[in-house]
């Protein structure tokens, strides 16, 4: 399974990818690594493993994906022989041109159990509501906010002592187990026959 992965920022999920790999439970290998950050982390993450990296060039424009930018990324995903995209920490709402070249193709993951505190900071969120459990989930991605149907979620407690910081970190440990037992999942899908 040729992989394309999408991020803004440090990346810690790429390498959870990544160490999958290395360690023989995904059979799966990243093709193309691209941000809309030049400065992201995530990419240093690839090129420290010799992954072939790019920056989308969102022409300035702060949260918009433009149409332009994302035929520009499915042109580097197509040429780079990726079948399965995951976003990882991106930032930008995906439309049309991504989800009509990818249809069923692309996985997010998001620091919440959806459909709970879907958008940014679900962490915080999930503490300021006073929940006592959050999560995360890796689901697929339609036109909206975090709201394709999940494919694997994991349950997270919310401490009483919790800070942002320390829910934040306790939900990432989960995440880095589930996006490669996400992707596990779909690719046998895939394989399969099926979407
Ligand atoms: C994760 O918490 C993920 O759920 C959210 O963005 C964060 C990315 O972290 N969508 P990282 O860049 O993979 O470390």
């Amino acid at each position: 399974m040729r992989l394309g992965v999408l991020g803004s920022g440090s990346g810690s999920n790429l390498q959870a990818i990544l160490d999958a790999i290395d360690d023989g439970t995904l059979a799966a290998e990243v093709v193309l690594v691209l941000s809309d950050n030049p400065d992201a982390y995530i990419l240093e993450r690839a090129r420290l493993r010799g992954i072939a990296t790019a920056v989308i060039d969102c022409r300035g424009y702060r949260t918009r994906f433009p149409e332009e930018a994302q035929r520009e990324t499915v042109t580097a995903l197509q040429e780079a022989g990726a079948e399965l995209v995951c976003l990882a920490g991106f930032m930008r709402l995906i439309k049309a041109p991504l989800l009509e070249a990818y249809p069923g193709r692309i996985l997010n993951i998001h620091p919440s159990l959806l459909p709970a505190f879907p958008g940014l900071e679900a962490w915080r969120q999930a503490l300021e509501a006073g929940a006592v459990e959050t999560g995360c989930t890796v689901h697929f991605v339609d036109g909206g906010m975090d709201t394709g149907p999940a494919i694997v979620q994991a349950r997270v407690p919310v401490k009483a002592d919790d800070s942002a910081e320390s829910l934040h970190a306790r939900i990432q440990v989960e995440e880095h187990r589930l996006y490669p037992e996400a992707i596990r999942r779909v690719a046998a899908g895939m394989a399969a026959g099926g979407g």
